[in-house]
């Protein structure tokens, strides 16, 4: 049966930041299919609260609270859920943040502290921390545990911002999401002969809490809105398809892709 190409049943499942967001979206994605999913986030709230939530509607979720950045802790964190699912195939590395404005304000005027000559370190290097260095940690280990395994699939949450240039994003968020992607690639070329593919989604505007969850504005999102394609800003669950595509043995012959999921923007500005 074609359908059985996109099952994920029993599958074992990590997703980094999946306590809101996108990520919650992949965490609903795979669980709902069948697949056992850890939740590691570093809000250990919100974190308990979908965890509560998805258990009580008899998904097979747990969570951890992580915090990207501390290698010791991913590494030990993997160790744990691989050895309680006793397989590993599938890992979303995706925890990520927005550090604030670029040199552009949403309405084009030129922002002081988005400026490259004003960037802070402090902004630079908490978004490399992250952004950057939080997907080698979790590519890293998930590629530790799917060797053993023998094969996975990874899939890192870029962005378009990882090939378009957009004034309004900071520059460090632009060059931690061209370097996951490239990583990405190069994980996919290192780790094809293990049989453990490595795609990356880049998402274009999407309403979740990022940056104070300034997309939630009903202003905002009908400014940016109108300049999309497809006429609106994306919602996590318009990733949802994509997510369970790539985590399955339906993409079973893609590995190095980056695809956007951005209702056209990577294609321009809608036509009037
Ligand atoms: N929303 C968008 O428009 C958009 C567009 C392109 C890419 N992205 C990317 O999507 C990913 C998810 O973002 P989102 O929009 O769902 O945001 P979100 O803020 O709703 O969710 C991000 C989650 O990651 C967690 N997190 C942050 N830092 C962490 C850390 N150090 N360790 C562990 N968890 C951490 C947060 O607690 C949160 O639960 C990010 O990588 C982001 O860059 C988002």
């Amino acid at each position: 049966m074609m359908f059985e190409r996109f099952s994920v049943k029993g599958y074992g499942a990590i997703v980094t930041g999946g306590a809101s967001g996108i990520g919650l979206a992949f965490v609903e994605a795979l669980a709902e299919s069948g697949a056992r999913v850890a939740i590691l986030d570093v809000d250990s709230i919100s974190l308990g609260k979908q965890v509560d939530r998805l258990s009580s509607r008899g998904l097979d979720v747990r969570g951890h609270k992580l915090d990207v950045t501390d290698r010791k802790a991913v590494d030990q964190v993997f160790a744990e859920v691989s050895a309680e699912y006793g397989r590993l195939d599938v890992v979303f590395a995706n925890a990520g943040i927005d550090p604030g404005i670029g040199f552009s304000n949403p309405d084009g005027s030129p922002s002081e502290a988005g400026a490259i000559e004003n960037y802070e370190d402090e902004r630079w290097n908490r978004t490399i921390e992250i952004n950057l260095n939080g997907i080698f940690a979790t590519i890293r280990a998930a590629a530790r545990h799917m060797k053993r395994g023998g094969g996975g699939s990874i899939v890192v949450t870029t962005s378009i911002a990882a090939y378009l240039n957009e004034g309004m994003i900071g520059a460090a968020y632009m060059a931690a999401k061209a370097g996951a992607a490239h990583l990405a690639r190069n994980a996919a070329l290192e780790l094809a002969p293990y049989k453990i593919r490595v795609n990356a989604v880049a998402p274009g505007f999407i309403v979740t809490n990022i940056g104070g969850g300034w997309l939630k504005q009903p202003e905002v999102q009908n400014s940016i809105g109108a300049t999309v394609p497809i006429g609106r800003i994306g919602d996590a669950d318009d990733l949802k398809g994509l997510a369970l595509f790539l985590a399955s043995r339906a993409s079973s012959y893609i590995t190095g892709a980056q695809i956007p999921i951005d209702g056209g923007v990577s294609l321009g500005k809608r036509p009037a």
